[in-house]
């Protein structure tokens, strides 16, 4: 018969309890748990013994086997605890954590130069009592070219150089047909100024599909062509720098009358900067206003081509590719 295995139970206990509260980390607490309650440990070996006893002997040995195993089970886990919060404290007296450092600095944008130009120039003529007017990129026929005067056979509104839609509309070619938004229906004298998107069916180094325009125009009873060339001048100014000049030479546009093209001094020579003239007549009737009783000022430009200058973009697809080696540099 199989010795009781009491003294043996209680030599196990106390060995384990010595081993665990002597335990300085987690994984040498497994281990000892393995030691002693695992496949081969100590413990198992004696319940496995436990089959060669009687019935009643097996019983009690049982009983007591159970109670030990608990106990080391409990104290395995008082001492994992232990362990766990010495840890914690160790960590949190070691580590530093200084919430005043400044953060990981977040890459930070910034507007394009075609908007920074733009922004520019609109916050000059707010400066002299413009108004900011804006208007849809597609437009009718009509705004875009019938009500601006444009005869039914102009070359502008040939197929090679305006994108038609399928649905009778087009993409804008300039901004003037903001010009016939914001007169109908309203009464002189106004003055506005319009940025925004045009296309154009045209590609090389200095033209572009899709471009940019600058557009304003002055409308009341005694506004001369000496207040548009006295505007353009202190825009010329403004842009170009204090000692800027500016050139007309007569020209023709279907809306205006008389109609100049203006050129900008620049470095050694002239530098082609826009279109202007006094509102033609039929403009104004078009739009509900009486031209023996109004009469006003317009002028458009490239926006693009003054970013081009100002940050001496050589290229005017560069502006538009997105290529963020370009972006960044301004
Ligand atoms: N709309 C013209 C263009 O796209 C530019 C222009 C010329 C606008 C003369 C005007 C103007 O307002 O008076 O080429």
């Amino acid at each position: 018969m199989a010795p009781a295995p009491a003294p043996q139970l209680s030599a196990i206990l106390r060995e384990a309890e010595a081993a665990l509260a002597s335990a300085s980390s987690v994984q040498a607490l497994a281990e000892l748990r393995a030691r002693f309650l695992g496949k081969q440990g100590s413990l198992t070996r004696v319940l496995r013994g436990l089959r060669e006893l009687t019935a009643t002997e097996r019983a009690a040995a049982g009983q007591a086997a159970n109670r030990v195993r608990d106990r080391i089970e409990a104290l395995a886990r008082e001492r994992r605890s232990a362990l766990q919060a010495e840890g914690q404290s160790r960590a949190l007296s070691q580590q530093r954590l200084d919430v005043t450092l400044p953060g990981a600095a977040a890459p930070r944008g910034h507007l394009h130069p075609v908007s920074q130009v733009e922004r520019d120039m609109c916050s000059f003529f707010q400066t002299l009592g413009y108004s900011i007017e804006d208007g849809p990129e597609v437009e009718t026929d009509w705004n875009n070219f019938g009500a601006l005067n444009f005869p039914e056979d102009h070359p502008a509104r040939d197929l090679q150089d305006t994108f038609f839609l399928e649905d009778g509309h087009l993409l804008r070619t300039h901004t003037s047909p903001v010009q016939i938004r914001a007169m109908c229906g309203r009464e002189p004298p106004f003055r506005f100024i319009v940025t925004g998107r045009v296309f154009r069916h045209d590609l090389d180094p200095t033209h572009y599909p899709m471009f940019h325009q600058i557009e304003g125009f002055c409308v009341g009873p005694d506004v001369s062509f000496g207040d548009l060339k006295g505007t353009l001048h202190a825009f010329a100014r403004h842009l170009f720098g204090a000692e800027a000049k500016l050139r007309f030479r007569a020209h023709y546009f279907p809306f205006t009358e008389p109609s100049a093209e203006m050129d900008v001094s620049w470095e050694d020579g002239w530098l082609e900067w826009g279109g202007c003239g006094m509102i033609h007549p039929n403009v104004l009737r078009n739009c509900g206003l009486d031209p023996e009783a109004q009469q006003g000022f317009a002028f458009g430009m490239a926006l693009d081509r003054a970013a081009m200058i100002r940050f001496g973009i050589p290229n005017i697809q560069l502006l538009f590719e997105g290529d963020l080696r370009v972006v960044e540099q301004f």
